[in-house]
């Protein structure tokens, strides 16, 4: 099955980019391969590439600038999103998108299920949102919205190697102990990614990593096995502070675990594993990379 990745340099597309194989061809497309905003670039694309699906792991993922760049923001989370969809309905492909937590208000306290109510706090909340509103409406019967949190890899920028390289430099370090989620390492989201598009799952659904964490935990398994594995060369105090102590120019919610329920019913053979434990393949794996 050959597989069309839109995107290139992500944590995601890189993630996937690692799954090619003799029964999946992988093909990462980047900004400069092939252009969102057009549908009809898009399908021709698509069909010179001989695509059998699709998966869009391309997004405006900077939270806080997209509140100054709303347009940009809503260019490719929402209008790209929906000319995606309609390219892979033009050539009857099936078509895989990445959602967020960011589309929930947080007040709920209790996991979300893909059917709560959306409700999203900032520009990237809401133009992720609108996206997931356009595949819904274009072309829901070959369509799968997979809604995931925190995500890091050994690829790209994310929390985990900011506070490595923060936790090795900053005398200490206060992290925010009253948002909870859930992080999620990029290497298991690729594969329920594929493993979605291979069993033509259909709908809305949420992967993340199982188990709940503040972003002060995290942090704090971070250092504890980043220290272990020789990555640290100190351990840094890490103080809780709350929201307030740290203002940002978006909004982010205070409680955003998904329930997961859905897509280990759909797809029973995929692994949900503890964020603790992919956190320590992470960090193996990145002290594989450095020796
Ligand atoms: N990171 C998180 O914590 C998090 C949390 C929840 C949901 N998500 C969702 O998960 C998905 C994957 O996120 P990620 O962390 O892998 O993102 P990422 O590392 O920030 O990568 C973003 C991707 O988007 C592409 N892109 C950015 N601007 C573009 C533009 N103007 N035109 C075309 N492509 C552009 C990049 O393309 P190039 O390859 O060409 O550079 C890159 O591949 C996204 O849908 C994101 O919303 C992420």
């Amino acid at each position: 099955m050959k597989i069309i990745v839109i995107g290139k340099s992500g944590q995601l597309a890189w993630e996937l980019s690692q799954f090619s194989s003799p029964e999946h061809e992988i093909l990462c497309l980047g900004r400069n391969d092939i252009n969102l905003q057009n549908i009809a670039a898009i399908t021709h694309s698509l069909q010179l590439h001989k695509a059998a699906g699709v998966i869009n792991a391309a997004a405006y993922t900077g939270v806080d600038k997209a509140e100054s760049d709303v347009e940009n923001a809503y260019a490719l989370n929402a209008k790209a999103v929906g000319n995606l969809a309609q390219a892979c309905k033009n050539l009857s492909v099936s078509f895989v998108h990445i959602s967020t937590d960011f589309v929930f208000h947080g007040d709920k306290g209790a996991p979300y299920l893909p059917e709560d109510e959306i409700r999203p706090l900032g520009i990237y909340g809401a133009s992720k949102a609108q996206g997931e509103q356009l595949i819904t409406q274009v072309y829901p019967e070959r369509s799968t919205i997979i809604r995931t949190s925190w995500v890091y890899s050994t690829h790209g920028n994310n929390f985990v190697k900011t506070m490595l390289n923060l936790m090795n430099t900053k005398p200490e370090l206060g992290i925010i102990s009253d948002q909870i989620g859930s992080p999620t390492y990029a290497k298991g989201l690729a594969a329920a990614c594929i493993a979605s598009l291979t069993h033509n799952i259909t709908g809305i659904h949420h992967y993340t990593d199982t188990g709940v964490a503040s972003w002060f935990d995290f942090a704090v398994a971070i250092q504890n096995m980043g220290y272990e594995l020789g990555l640290l060369i100190k351990k840094t105090p890490i103080k809780p502070i709350t929201t307030a102590q740290y203002p940002t120019p978006a909004k982010r919610p205070h409680y955003s675990v998904l329930d997961k329920s859905s897509l280990m019913l759909a797809l029973p053979e995929l692994s949900f594993v503890h964020w603790q434990t992919q956190l320590a393949t992470m960090m193996h794996a990145l002290k594989a990379e450095q020796s």
